[in-house]
């Protein structure tokens, strides 16, 4: 596979990042790596995560060539973007929670942030609200089971909907939570399950992710680029932790239909 986009999560995540860009690359050769050796990052340090993330995104580079690397991830995002981008000469697409969007979307000037709990603490997230939302309330919540909670359902496990209903009112029960008309799933993770939680929804929500916006930023990266195979996936697993036969359905629903480890 001749340099390929590398997309890369802790775990099955990024697959939600994967399908716009599959839509609007649809011959781009994609290596989509899950670092199921470190997952999950969102219960992790600082220090741990941009470790991980640098050292791993050094050794995928060496091996995949890859033309660009989107960094599927809020959490590793958040915390190591700078640092991957100055130790790498590839191009380098991040994910940051969508607070730009949900502030323009939102008419109760509420909105709430569902990430994991490393991304919900960092100064990164401070600053997007402070430069996008700064007339609106923004309440925010971390939820590491609401990450395990979309990793079983690709692997085909669902989870019944008084999950999801706790999940949300850790965000919506807080002081002002009853405002709150648009959430940001700034987890890649969260996406996969969208209807999930608005099913669960006390009242209706508006959700908003990244996903097209990071699309978007990669086709206009990559326009002009000719692909001499066409459209090729293939998963890569930094162990064999994690049950990755049971997501293999999943990801040939994704067009990964190649699966390797690091
Ligand atoms: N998918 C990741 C994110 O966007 C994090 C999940 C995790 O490993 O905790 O933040």
């Amino acid at each position: 596979m001749s340099q390929p986009i590398l997309i890369f999560d802790s775990g099955v995540g990024g697959l939600s990042v994967l399908r716009p860009i599959r839509e609007r690359l649809p011959n781009a050769p994609i290596v989509y790596v899950a670092d199921t050796g470190g997952f999950p990052y969102g219960t992790k340090s600082e220090m741990e995560v941009a470790t991980r993330v640098c050292a791993l995104l050094g050794r995928l580079t060496e091996r995949y060539r890859p033309r660009l690397i989107v960094i599927a991830c809020n959490t590793a995002s958040t915390i190591a973007l700078a640092h991957v981008r100055a130790a790498l000469e590839v191009p380098v697409v991040g994910t940051v929670p969508a607070i730009k969007p949900a502030a323009e979307a939102t008419r109760t000037r509420a909105i709430g942030v569902l990430g994991t709990a490393a991304t919900v603490r960092q100064p990164y997230v401070d600053r997007l609200a402070a430069d996008f939302a700064a007339d609106c309330l923004v309440l925010r919540h971390g939820s590491a089971k609401l990450v395990e909670i979309a990793e079983a359902e690709l692997r085909g496990r669902p989870a019944p909907r008084s999950d999801y209903a706790e999940v949300l009112a850790g965000l919506l029960d807080q002081p002002g939570g009853d405002r709150v008309d648009t959430v940001v799933l700034a987890c890649t993770h969260f996406p996969l399950v969208g209807d999930r939680l608005a099913a669960a929804s006390p009242r209706p929500l508006a959700f908003v992710d990244g996903g097209e916006g990071i699309a978007r930023r990669t086709a206009h990266l990559l326009a002009g680029a000719d692909w001499d195979e066409a459209g090729a996936g293939r998963a890569v697993f930094t162990s064999r932790n994690g049950d990755v036969d049971a997501l293999r359905p999943a990801l040939a629903r994704f067009g990964l239909t190649e699966i390797d480890y690091l």
